[in-house]
């Protein structure tokens, strides 16, 4: 059967485990594979992308490989060619196909006919991609992840979900605080949901937070949104009740002054950027467990 990531589900514990520790070994020496020489990666985009373009471009360069990257306005998918269709065609041309797009279902159909791996850029359900730079990220600081506290404060989203997902198989407590009309919807088993942010950031080793508006949500709910979000803001105060050696995360764009404020985003605290730098890194890792 051929394997796909589309959730994160379908990893187990040493599966994860492995992978975050190929990814350790890959940042430290970034150009020491060449798993994917003369492999063409496509990386399809149907939604706007700065770290997810640039960490996939990037790495699979330098892991020897092509990316081939198209917005789907320019495959005949946009022209009512279906997605089972393009997965025959792409499945005999390239070594994988990783795709951004709203609809969960679109990629399960993908992943359903491809007969390459299909990777989860992020959908309205689940960034799962994220996930795993976020543990990376997470262990790096504290030198192991089960037993850790994630608070994340905000919209009960896909980044909410796939940190849910991936952290409760890395043994985490991942508590998600959210106003009660955006709170996460089908929670996976290990979240925790909460609805006072303090509370959630109470001892945590990390406090965790996301837009209040995504790419998927109605622009037309932005205001109510950001009634609603504004006791979610992450900030110095936030972080107070959050244990003394906790950490910032975020995984970007950020709108300071939003969820979260300038002092966090660019304070000591912050792991952000870091987070950010760690999407290459488990990408790789992950390519190299489903294609090299
Ligand atoms: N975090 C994240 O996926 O960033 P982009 O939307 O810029 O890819």
């Amino acid at each position: 059967m051929q394997r796909h990531f589309l959730t994160g589900a379908e990893l187990d514990q040493a599966t994860l485990a492995a992978l975050l520790a190929r990814a350790r070994e890959l940042k430290a020496s970034p150009l020491g594979s060449d798993s994917l020489t003369r492999r063409v990666i496509a990386l399809i985009f149907d939604q706007p992308s700065t770290r997810t373009r640039v960490s996939f471009e990037v790495g699979i360069v330098e892991l020897g490989g092509h990316p081939m990257v198209t917005r789907s306005d320019e495959l005949q998918l946009s022209r009512g060619e279906s997605v089972r269709d393009t997965a025959y065609v792409l499945s005999r041309h390239v070594a994988a196909i990783c795709i951004r797009t709203g609809a969960d279902e679109a990629v399960r159909e993908l992943a359903r006919h491809a007969t390459v791996p299909v990777i989860n850029m992020l959908t309205a359900g689940h960034h799962p991609c994220q996930a795993l730079a976020d543990l990376l990220t997470l262990q790096e600081e504290f030198g192991r992840l089960a037993g850790l506290t994630v608070a994340y404060v905000g919209d009960g989203n896909n980044v909410a979900r796939s940190l849910a997902i991936l952290g409760g198989l890395a043994g985490m407590e991942v508590r998600i605080a959210s106003p009660a009309r955006h709170r996460l919807l089908d929670p996976p088993e290990a979240a925790v949901l909460m609805e006072d942010p303090r509370a959630a950031a109470s001892g945590a080793d990390a406090v965790y937070t996301d837009v209040w508006l995504s790419m998927s949500d109605d622009p037309r709910s932005a205001q109510q949104r950001r009634s609603a979000f504004l006791p979610y803001r992450l900030d110095e105060h936030l972080l107070e009740v959050a244990a003394p050696h906790a950490i910032a995360l975020h995984c970007l764009p950020a709108h300071p002054g939003e969820e979260i404020t300038a002092e966090v985003l660019y304070g000591s605290r912050q792991r952000i950027w870091v987070q950010a730098e760690n999407r290459r890194h488990v990408q790789k890792a992950l390519l190299e467990q489903l294609v090299g």
